[in-house]
């Protein structure tokens, strides 16, 4: 039996989270849980609220605790799940919006919002790893905060040795649980090739599990046409909306393989912004509808004190995606060797890009970590995108570490979102000024 901590535990992602490893309990059984956060209030409302759930659903964990002490956090873990953002959704909101005010694109982890977030998430994510280090050694860290690409990049130079840190994005689990709900089959039916970085890689290849056909070429020629989801809420909500609103011109555009629909930020950067609202984005969406409606629904249930067979009940059998959290740690402890998309060091796996770069690619994952598969070349249009992405990234991470002033100019400019040097100026003087207390000093 397993004892996990989840960093960020008062986010509004953790009631998912929770309900899915009621779910999983017989595949992942769990002795402790703990919730981390820094913001206190919430945190006892999703103490509270865990208290009932498991009351109900998971009476066999022996110790629920929620705390904002590091020592109680991650003393006695196996694993610690990592899903922080730092500032909150105010300061999401001012990454987009400073993007907008200078004619880009406003996201939080595709464009100048992404750097900003980035240089603000990767000392957070910095620091916690090393809480984590000094009380359990060993645990396995399996990191999903944003942006990925980022706080890889981070994490590998500043935890060199460490090779029991995992970074992995839900973006490519939820882009093939929609090619399974467009074919009628279920995401564990692929068995995916892929490459290219965090929010900007293609699948290659789109395998069934068991026969090795491969499905992309028939996924393709649909989703050519934008196209109805089958019944999943997950696609009703705005974000999902958004998400794919350039999917199908991409693949119509482009002739091989399926993009990560966050390309759509690179690749029609002009579009993209005009569909923003530069006074109402995406994080004020968030946070007068999901995040308002979430800790509403907590406080209820807890107010209530129990929540099966209630108007606040769960459905601890529906599917979620957030599953493959379960599925990567599950892989870890019982050395399945599953094949997951990780963020990882190269190491020669894209044979005509950089040994050192932080490439999303599929890897067999055991008791020993992760093992990246070999993915061969990469043709030159691809090859280039990537080089010149990856460029901003390690340069922003140069930033971060430098506190230089050049080099997150550089990185901005490097952003196929800003290019120009005035815009990256303008950007970035602005960012400074938002970020105080956040950034280290430029
Ligand atoms: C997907 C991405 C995440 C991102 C999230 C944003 O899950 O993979 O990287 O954080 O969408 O969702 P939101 O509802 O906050 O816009």
């Amino acid at each position: 039996k397993y004892s996990i901590c989840i960093v960020g535990g008062a986010s509004r992602y953790t009631p998912d989270m929770l309900t899915m490893l009621c779910n999983q309990k017989d595949r992942f059984p769990l002795r402790k849980i703990v919730l981390y956060d820094n913001e206190e209030e919430r945190q006892n409302l999703m103490g509270k609220y865990t208290e009932v759930l498991f009351k109900d659903y998971y009476p066999e964990v022996e110790e629920i605790v929620y705390t904002t002490d590091a020592k109680e956090a991650f003393s006695d873990i196996d694993f610690a799940l990592m899903q922080i953002r730092a500032g909150r959704l105010e300061m999401r909101e001012s990454d987009e919006k400073i993007a907008m005010k200078h004619g880009c694109l406003g996201q939080e982890t595709c464009g100048p919002g992404g750097f900003a977030y980035g240089m603000r998430s990767v000392p957070a994510v910095v620091d916690i790893i090393k809480e984590i280090r000094k009380y359990s050694p060993d645990s396995w860290i399996l990191n999903y905060s944003n942006p990925a690409a980022i706080v890889a990049e981070a994490t590998k130079r500043i935890f060199k040795d460490d090779h029991k840190i995992i970074n992995i994005c839900d973006m490519p689990i939820a882009i093939m649980d929609m090619y399974a709900n467009v074919l009628g089959k279920t995401r564990k039916d692929f068995e995916p090739r892929y490459f290219g970085l965090n929010h900007f890689g293609w699948f290659t290849n789109i395998y069934d599990a068991k026969t090795g056909h491969d499905y992309l070429p028939e996924l393709r020629e649909i989703l050519k046409e934008p196209v109805e989801f089958k019944t999943e809420a997950l696609f009703e909500e705005p974000s999902w909306k958004s998400t794919f609103n350039f999917m199908s011109q991409m693949i119509r555009d482009y002739d091989e393989y399926l993009p990560n629909t966050y390309l759509q930020y690179y690749l029609y950067p002009n579009k993209m912004y005009k569909k923003s609202d530069p006074d109402y984005t995406r994080a004020n969406e968030v946070m007068d509808g999901n995040e308002k409606i979430t800790y509403e629904h907590l406080e209820k249930v807890v107010e209530l004190g129990r929540i099966k067979g209630s108007e606040y009940d769960v459905d601890p059998d529906a599917g979620c995606h957030a599953e493959y959290i379960v599925d990567l740690a599950t892989a870890l402890a019982n050395n399945t060797k599953e094949i997951f998309l990780i963020i990882t060091e190269n190491k020669g796996s894209i044979e005509n890009l950089d040994r050192n770069m932080m490439v999303e690619i599929p890897c067999r994952v055991g008791v020993h970590g992760v093992e990246p598969l070999t993915v061969g070349e990469v043709p030159t249009f691809y090859k280039g995108m990537i080089e010149n992405q990856y460029a901003y990234e390690k340069l922003t991470v140069d930033a971060y570490m430098e506190g230089s002033y050049q080099k997150a100019m550089k990185a901005l400019v490097l952003n196929r979102a800003v290019i120009n040097t005035d815009v990256a100026r303008a950007l970035l003087d602005d960012y400074i000024v938002a970020n105080k207390g956040y950034w280290p000093e430029l």
